[in-house]
Formats: structure tokens, C-alpha cells, sequence
């Protein structure tokens, strides 16, 4: 499969345009406030952008950021500008095509950014040991459209977590299917390049993230995937796509279900660009100044991480009330959203 994927990314596909599924966003929903970081990445970069989500979350100035097959480094260009000049972005990518056109243009950012904060690395995303990357050294690792396209999505999840500080997140998006997809479609060349035939069934997705440790992985924002090409939807039958980011955060003590201690936080409306309200997944909209009910895990994701210093928090882990009322159960995504991208996205 690493051949089939670097032949697709390194030689059959030069624009964007080219992909055949609407995975990679249209650009009028990119996001204002991620306009002008934009502006200043090379053309060039930009024309071979395949994503198909949004991977920068809040509050990273000065922190070490990691891009699990960066591609030509659109994402690791947009979040050297969020990191700052105290904070690093390391690319990992295996096509080298792909890697010659974000290292080409290092100095045009740099020159841009006023700062050089960038690597690129060769390697698979399977074998992150084999990367000079310290355990542990990892705030944030982002991926974007990516670990669909890996035949081993343990070993991905492995190397993530042990890269990861304690706290640190996994925050990626990628595309999932509402049910196992099949051999015929799996063992498909181009829909496998597309990004579809490597898909995991979103609870086969969740199953992993708990084998490997990831014990409650927050759904952020999703959109139902259009198949453009009639052709490759005819391939692909009744099977119906999404594209959605999670984040996983890397806390030891998190539950597989949400649990209710009672306890509560108040959001001091103090992370910049989100003075309103602080939206950690789909689920948990939080009010500036409100008093907000949460669960044990999300308690630890807001406590534990480097969001813990923008809140208040009420309670603690001495009392147990049962399951956290509304937790869980059935399929996470709009099934029934436009096809043609409505979640703020890349
Ligand atoms: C769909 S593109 C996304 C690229 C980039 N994230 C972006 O948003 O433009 C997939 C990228 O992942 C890389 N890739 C796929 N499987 C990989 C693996 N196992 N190890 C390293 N890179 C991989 C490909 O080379 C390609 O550049």
C-alpha cells in the first residue's frame, strides 16, 4: 500500500483539484481567522494541498508541534505561525515529491514569518521510532488525511502516544466509513489513494483508540463526504463517508465512558481568539463565566492539559453519581448535512 499511496501523491496527482472526492474542502469555508496565515504560505505549497479537515486547535504559541504526513507542509506552514517563534513544527512525510516542495520553499517562510521554526523528516508514520524524535517531547500531533492511507493504524497510534507529552493531544482529521468497507473497494488502487478504501468504520476507529490507550476520543467537528467522480461512486455502492477530527488526549487516569463525580468549570474566556466561549468538541460548547456540568474525563482534558490555566474548576474525583447523563451510543456523524462541506474546515 506505500507504494500505491506515494506513486498517487507523488506522481499521478499535481493540484489539489485533482483529488476526486470532495475530502479536500472547498476553500470558501476556510475559516476567517485562518485567512491571513494563509496569505502568506508559497502558491505552490498551497496548489498540493490534500486535507481534509482543520488541525489547528487553540493555545499553541511556543509549543512543540508534530504533522503526521505533512505532504508540502500547508499545515506545518500555518501552525509555524501559531507555535511562534519559541515554539517548532516537525513534518513527517514518506513521498518525496511531496517533501521537495515543502523544503524548497523553508526560506521563503522563514523570510515571510521573520523566524525559522520547520523541519521536515522522511519516514513512514508506522516507524515513528526510527525518526530522531525524543519520547514525550510532543504537545500537540496533528494529521490530516493521512492514517486512512496507513495498513497499520496500531503502529501509528503507538508511535503517537509514545511521541506525546503527558496531556499532550493526537488532533486530526481524516475520513471514516459508516460500516466496514470491503475487500473490493479496500484492495482498489484509487480508492485507496482517494482516501476511501483505507477508511475505518468510525467504531472500529474508537475500539482502536481505547485498545491503544486512547481511552475517550472527542469528535470535534464532521461533514458527509461527496464522492465527485460517478464512476469511483459506482465502486463504492451504499457505502457512505465522513470526514471528521478527533482529538485524543494522552491522560493515563481517563474512563472509557463518561462518568459523573458532580463536578463543574468555569471558562475564564481567556484563550485568545475565543474570548466568548471555548468549544473543546462537539459536545462541550462552553459559555464564558458560566457554571458548566462535566464529567470525570472532560474534567481531566480541561485540568490536566495545557488548557488547565483558563479555568476554574468545581469539584473533585471523592463522589461517584453514575454515568454522565447523554453519554454515547450510536453513529457520531450528520448523516444528513449538505455533501458539499458545511463544518468550518481547511
Ligand atoms: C491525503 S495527503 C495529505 C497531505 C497533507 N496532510 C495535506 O493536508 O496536504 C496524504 C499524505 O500522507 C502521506 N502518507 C501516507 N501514508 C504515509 C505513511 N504511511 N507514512 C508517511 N507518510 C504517509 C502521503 O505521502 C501524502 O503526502
Amino acid at each position: 500500500m506505500h507504494d500505491i499511496v506515494q506513486d498517487y501523491y507523488g506522481r499521478q496527482l499535481r493540484h489539489s483539484a485533482d483529488l476526486k472526492t470532495s475530502a479536500c474542502c472547498d476553500t470558501s469555508q476556510i475559516p476567517t481567522w485562518l485567512k491571513p496565515l494563509l496569505a502568506r504560505i508559497h502558491p505552490e505549497v498551497l496548489s498540493r494541498y490534500y486535507g481534509c479537515g482543520l488541525v489547528c486547535p487553540p493555545l499553541l504559541e511556543g509549543r512543540r508541534v508534530l504533522d503526521l504526513g505533512c505532504g508540502s507542509g500547508r499545515d506545518v506552514y500555518a501552525l509555524a505561525q501559531l507555535v511562534g517563534t519559541t515554539g517548532e513544527v516537525v513534518g513527517v512525510d514518506m513521498t518525496e515529491a511531496q517533501l521537495d516542495v515543502a523544503q524548497k520553499h523553508r526560506a521563503f517562510h522563514s523570510d515571510a514569518f521573520g523566524y525559522a521554526n520547520v523541519r521536515f523528516l522522511r519516514g513512514y508514520i508506522e516507524r515513528l521510532d526510527e525518526l530522531d524524535l525524543e519520547p514525550g517531547s510532543f504537545d500537540v500531533i496533528v494529521s490530516n488525511c493521512v492514517v486512512n492511507l496507513s495498513p497499520d493504524k496500531d503502529a501509528v497510534l503507538r508511535g503517537v502516544r509514545r511521541l506525546l507529552k503527558h496531556g499532550g493531544e493526537f488532533y486530526f482529521s481524516d475520513v471514516y466509513a459508516d460500516r466496514r468497507v470491503p475487500d473490493a473497494v479496500r484492495n482498489d488502487p484509487e480508492l485507496y489513494g482517494e482516501c476511501l478504501g483505507g477508511a475505518l468504520y468510525w467504531n472500529d476507529f474508537l475500539r482502536l483508540a481505547h485498545r491503544l490507550g486512547f481511552m475517550d476520543p472527542r469528535l470535534v467537528t464532521d461533514r458527509p463526504l461527496a464522492i465527485t467522480d460517478p464512476e469511483l461512486a459506482s465502486r463504492t455502492g451504499n457505502l457512505r463517508f465522513f470526514s471528521a477530527t478527533y482529538r485524543l488526549f494522552k491522560l493515563d487516569a481517563l474512563e472509557t465512558t463518561c462518568e459523573d463525580y458532580g463536578q463543574a468549570v468555569i471558562y475564564r474566556g481567556s484563550v485568545p481568539g475565543h474570548s466568548g466561549r471555548f468549544v473543546l468538541d462537539k459536545h462541550h460548547d462552553i459559555e464564558a463565566g458560566r457554571v458548566f456540568p462535566v464529567c470525570g474525563n472532560t474534567w481531566r482534558m480541561l485540568r490536566e492539559t495545557r488548557f488547565a490555566a483558563h479555568f476554574e474548576f468545581i469539584g473533585d474525583f471523592s463522589r461517584h453519581y453514575g454515568l454522565f447523563a447523554g453519554c454515547g451510543g450510536g453513529l457520531p456523524f450528520d448523516a444528513t448535512g449538505s455533501t458539499e462541506g458545511t463544518s468550518a474546515c481547511c
